[in-house]
């Protein structure tokens, strides 16, 4: 029998998930609320934060799972990309103990992770995971991308954000709107009782597949303050139409160019991945993409659409299979590689 230990750290989430031959046992992330009171993740904090939880967290994984450390196989983690310092308390964490017990360390890209979570395995539950190749909507608070997924270990960006993320547009707009940190579930929330239609902001107009958010913040921005010059309380009287009208722009936006790739691919298996595929708008466009033109789709179970470890673990399980082992002086990496 196969135990892979994951570890997960790359922004304001400590994750640990035990893994047996690939089926999922635990999975236990320690959020960190302290960030809610500064609109955004503070990275000091958050390294902080993850030096205390990432014992714990790790303890609580191999408890639930009733695995002993002595019978671990390997450990992945997440290398990057994300904070640095943040990944520093993951990266070495699996590092010192990954050579105390004398087993491989495999280092597992946090982007791959949020696309195989498709793959994640848990016991008694059903299993169908997208065959290759398909196409992944990768969107969370720092990226948005749409990558053709060949195989575990073959992904190929075919066109990703040029400015900001979906996920940091929606969190900034509603930091504009005084609401709380992280904005995506507050807004979802607001939306469902909101006209979608009630008001328009600008869409971006860009070659390819590549994606634009920064547009749309500034839209956002400049005719909140037009509004609320005539109307001081304009965001407290129209909070459900601002937040269902921002949310259908973003899904709009993406879906756009999302039915672009599977026309001129072909490839009609679409998956969505990352945070922001956790929003109910984007979710119900998925499902009426699949009945309006034929998509398989495939939608995250919610616990695996924000960062955690059981995906670094399956993608780890899966490169354990193939050997493809680290060697302990890579370092983490913040930045896409
Ligand atoms: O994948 P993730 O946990 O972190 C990384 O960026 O890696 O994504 C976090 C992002 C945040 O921007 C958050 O506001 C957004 O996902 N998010 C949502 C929802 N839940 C989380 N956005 C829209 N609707 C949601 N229900």
């Amino acid at each position: 029998m196969v135990f892979v230990l994951a570890i997960e750290s790359s922004c304001d989430d400590t994750s640990a998930a035990v893994l047996r031959d690939g089926v999922l046992l635990s999975n236990v992330t320690a959020s960190q609320a302290v960030h809610e009171q500064y609109g955004g993740v503070v990275p000091e904090l958050a390294s902080r934060a993850h030096e205390q939880n990432i014992v714990p967290v790790v303890d609580q994984a191999l408890k639930r799972a009733g695995v002993e450390k002595e019978q671990l196989s390997a450990i992945a983690f997440t290398r990057g990309p994300g904070l640095m310092g943040s990944l520093l308390v993951g990266v070495n964490f699996a590092k010192g103990l990954a050579l105390s017990l004398g087993i491989p360390l495999i280092d597992v890209n946090h982007l791959q992770g949020h696309v195989l979570a498709h793959f994640i395995r848990e016991e008694g539950e059903p299993y169908s995971p997208p065959p290759f190749p398909f196409l992944c909507l990768l969107v969370s608070g720092g990226n948005s991308q749409i990558i053709r997924v060949n195989a575990y270990n073959d992904m190929q960006i075919l066109g990703q954000t040029i400015d900001d993320a979906a996920g940091e547009a929606i969190d900034k707009c509603s930091k504009v709107m005084g609401l709380g940190y992280p904005g995506g579930p507050i807004i979802d929330r607001l939306a469902r009782q909101g006209n979608p239609d009630a008001y328009q902001f600008a869409k971006p107009n860009i070659p390819g597949y590549d994606y634009s958010f920064s547009g749309l913040k500034t839209s956002f921005l400049y005719s909140l303050r037009d509004w609320l010059k005539d109307d001081p309380d304009f965001i407290e009287h129209h909070k459900e139409d601002l937040a269902a009208s921002l949310e259908k722009t973003i899904v709009d936006i993406l879906m756009k160019k999302l039915r672009m790739a599977v026309k001129e691919t072909g490839i009609t298996h679409v998956a969505v991945a990352g945070g922001v595929s956790a929003n109910n708008g984007l979710r119900n466009a998925f499902h009426d993409h699949a009945k309006r033109y034929g998509w398989t789709v495939y939608i995250p179970k919610f616990s695996y659409t924000t960062d955690n470890a059981a995906m670094i673990g399956i993608a780890g399980h899966f490169k354990y299979q193939d050997h493809e082992y680290c060697d302990i002086n890579s370092p983490a990496f913040a930045r896409m590689q």
